[in-house]
């Protein structure tokens, strides 16, 4: 039963009260979700939320939607400006009932600025324990409402892609007890455990790119063996995934394989990683979509921004080039439709897909210019030029941070020099 406010519960004498009709206010956002939300955003170069740092000074809700964040730069030429204001969009825009976000900037006094980068290393140090996944890590989920409709294939593909292009991937294989990531990209053995901490498998990519692997596989002898945790931990592994792995600080994005289906393990991720988006995965076919719309709407509900929708299984490619829609078509553009996202891809059905999965050898790796090999190569270019490029350490504030440091090291040489001297006369 909704709450009733006081001028409703006084004006019951007729059958009907207004309690049951929503006026537009009531699917404005509040203040307080708006920020709840921007907490999500980072400051890419102090690798910190911008709520945290005390950067975001107001919020406004328009009786329209259209919400107002003011936020308080270290400089106003600030080059990262853009890359701010589209996470702040990104994240707001998600909220029901928003129409349009505007921001504003402000720069911050001296003052200010020393303030936030004293919070911005207090709350690095107060980050650590909660996860060991850097602030500066794009976090990915590849979800799905259904089985089977390729999520796993598509997460160690993009993984593939885009170490090929030089990054340095995380893969958390959150499939407790139906891994299949550690098979499907060829990476084996028991996790090594060192300082407390486990220690990812790792593989090298040509290009100069790394692959950080967790798995439940790793951990057990066989699926058997990993089913009977069922239930029992699931939260708590994809948790202590989190917490007692030592990603690499530099990580440029971790990827996320769900396990089919929604709960909660997206609301528990949702909750350890503010800044954690996510991929829906679906085939052409209709029934796949309605479960998939479920999962998106579980993202919104958990505060998650959804980047795209991916269709997998589009099309059987022939060896002489027929295409042939095996599954139907068209449940990859409804669904993104639907909630208002992209389409960010179609992969078309291939041989060489399930094998490479089979074998160890993501097709992206193996045949990039086969059909799906380039749609993976292209997909792996629209996140990381486009959708969700890696948060780079340079720009304004870390260029301050650096200025400080030389300015504190020649500071600390001409003292160590003068007492030198004194020393010697
Ligand atoms: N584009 C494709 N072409 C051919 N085979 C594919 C393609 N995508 C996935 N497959 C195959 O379909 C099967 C299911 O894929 P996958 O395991 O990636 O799905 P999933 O959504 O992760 O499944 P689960 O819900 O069981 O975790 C696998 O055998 C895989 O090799
Ligand atoms: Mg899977």
């Amino acid at each position: 039963m909704p709450p009733q406010d006081p001028a409703t519960t006084t004006a019951t004498t007729t059958a009907t009260t207004t309690a049951d009709v929503v006026s537009p206010t009531d699917v404005l956002p509040d203040v307080d979700s708006v920020r709840t939300i921007l907490a999500g955003v980072m400051d890419p170069e102090l690798r910190a939320s911008i709520v945290d740092l005390g950067m975001v000074r107001d919020i406004s809700v328009a009786t329209d939607g259209v919400v107002t964040v003011q936020v308080a730069l270290t400089t106003l030429g600030c080059p990262l400006q853009a890359e701010i204001r589209r996470e702040i969009k990104n994240k707001v825009t998600a909220l029901p009932g928003v129409s349009d976000v505007a921001v504003r900037w402000a720069e911050m006094t001296s003052e200010e600025k020393a303030t936030v980068m004293v919070r911005a290393r207090r709350n690095a140090r107060a980050n650590a324990p909660d996860t060991m996944v850097a602030p500066s890590t794009r976090v990915i989920t590849i979800a799905s409402g259904k089985g089977g409709v390729g999520k796993s294939s598509v997460t160690v593909n993009i993984a593939a892609a885009l170490a090929s292009r030089g990054l340095r991937i995380g893969v958390l294989d959150a499939d407790i007890w139906g891994f299949s990531v550690p098979r499907m990209l060829g990476v084996d053995g028991r996790l090594s455990g060192a300082d407390g901490k486990i220690h990812p498998n790792r593989r090298l990519i040509d290009g100069g790119g790394e692959l950080e692997v967790v798995s439940m596989g790793f951990l057990v002898e066989d699926e058997g063996s990993a089913l009977m945790w069922r239930g029992l931990m699931l939260n708590k592994a994809v948790e202590q995934f989190l917490t007692d792995v030592r990603w690499a600080e530099d990580l440029d994005y971790l990827l996320i394989d769900m396990p089919p289906g929604t709960g909660d393990v997206q609301m528990g991720l949702a909750r350890m990683l503010p800044q954690a988006e996510m991929i829906v995965v679906t085939t052409p076919t209709i029934a796949a979509q309605r479960v998939a719309a479920r999962v998106a709407d579980m993202a919104r509900k958990s505060d998650m921004v959804v980047l795209g929708v991916i269709e997998n299984m589009s099309e059987l490619v022939t060896p002489g080039g027929e295409r042939i829609a095996v599954f139907g078509s068209g449940g990859g553009a409804a669904l993104a439709k639907d909630i208002g996202v992209p389409l960010i891809a179609q992969i078309p059905l291939e041989p060489l897909v399930s094998e490479g999965g089979d074998n160890g050898m993501p097709i992206a790796l193996s045949a990039p210019d086969s059909a799906a090999g380039q749609v993976f190569t292209q997909l792996a270019t629209l996140i990381a030029t486009e959708l969700l490029p890696p948060i780079e350490m340079v720009g304004c504030t870390a260029r301050i941070l650096e200025a400080a440091a030389n300015n504190l090291r020649d500071a600390d040489a001409r003292s160590a020099a003068q007492t030198a001297t004194q020393t010697a006369t």
